[in-house]
């Protein structure tokens, strides 16, 4: 297997260090340094890999053009956390834990980064590891808290690339109370619909519109944008509340762009994409473009189907800000050590 992050599956290369505290009787500790990085030993009947106590983030850290090392939006990512262990009901780690876990992990894997447009891409994880299978109706009082580092290139194979994306009104992504948790079991039951939607669409992703109420992907979340206006879904508990989501909103209005929160039907992505641009927003896809939607059994091209010029723009704007080509007036940027 290739060890290039370009080339290799994003997600699948490691750094050569974790950090890890450990949750007991409801306390953490955490020994205050990385590890080497190793395969944990679990009891068959961890509560885990039963009743899915687990959570997770995902985050950045760019060489930066002047060489240094930097993480994005580090303790809003932290802040996401911090909720998602909340909604799983296990006992809440002070925030300042997780972030030391964060920036110890990444300061031991530093040498891994790839140059941009490749980056260190940091998974903090929570997984309950309580042995008891009649837990199913108690939460998780023993478990791991690690952060692991993979160095990445391009999410999505092929670069800035023309997403096919397929608009699902039927099935939801996930319950909506779990909408907000960042939680293994919400990407295992979008995995049905986002494999039936490549199969039958040749879609990289589903949009879900469950009841007509464009919310998100399986991984992203979405905008519609044309000359003078960027519109995405207003937030509510219902979807993943995308870090990558706020810096374009906070981003578009600096850019001079109107902002529109609002809900948006089915029908209006597939009449947006005759004379607008569509894109996606994550911290793994950063900002890709949309070619085409898939929506109500018809596939419109989005413009000429290539790039759009105002994608390009926050896409350009967005970059320049990650690897600090930019000023950082909103302060998103936190210098690491390597
Ligand atoms: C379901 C879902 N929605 C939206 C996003 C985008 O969130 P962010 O921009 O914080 O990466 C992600 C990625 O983490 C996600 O998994």
């Amino acid at each position: 297997m290739t060890d290039d992050p370009f080339s290799a599956p994003f997600g699948s290369l490691f750094g050569d260090k974790m950090t890890v505290a450990r949750l007991d009787d409801g306390v953490y500790s955490y020994p205050g340094e990385a590890q080497p990085f190793e395969n944990f030993s679990m009891h068959p009947g961890a509560h885990v890999l039963h009743y899915a106590s687990a959570c997770f983030e995902g985050l950045k850290a760019h060489r930066q053009s002047d060489g240094t090392l930097a993480i994005f939006r580090l303790d809003d990512h932290v802040a996401r956390m911090v909720n998602s262990i909340d909604q799983i009901q296990v006992p809440v780690p002070d925030p300042a834990l997780i972030r030391s876990l964060i920036l110890d992990s990444v300061e031991a894997n530093a040498s891994f980064t790839p140059e941009p447009p490749g980056s260190l891409y940091i998974r903090p994880t929570f997984i309950g590891t309580t042995p008891n299978i009649g837990a199913a109706a108690s939460p998780a009082d023993e478990g791991l808290l690690y952060v692991l580092c993979s160095p990445v290139g391009d999410y999505f194979a092929g670069g800035i690339r023309p997403l096919t994306i397929y608009v699902e009104t039927k099935t939801p992504r996930t319950t909506p109370q779990f909408g907000m948790v960042k939680s293994g079991a919400n990407y295992v039951m979008a995995l049905g619909p986002t494999l039936d939607a490549k199969r039958d669409h040749g879609a990289d992703q589903v949009l879900f519109a469950t009841g007509d109420d464009t919310t998100e992907t399986g991984a992203s979340n979405f905008f519609l944008v044309d000359d003078d206006t960027v519109i995405t879904r207003q937030l509510d508990e219902t979807f993943l509340h995308g870090i990558t989501r706020d810096s374009v909103v906070t981003m578009a209005q600096d850019l001079g762009y109107k902002v529109e929160e609002r809900p948006i039907s089915a029908g209006e992505l597939g009449e947006w994409a005759g004379h607008g641009e569509l894109f996606l927003s994550g911290t793994a896809a950063v900002i890709a473009p949309v070619g085409t939607v898939v929506v109500g059994g018809a596939s419109v091209m989005v413009g000429d189907g290539q790039p759009g010029a105002n994608t390009l723009r926050i896409r350009d704007a967005l970059t320049d800000l990650l690897i600090g080509d930019a000023p950082d007036p909103h302060g998103w940027r936190t210098p690491v050590a390597g």
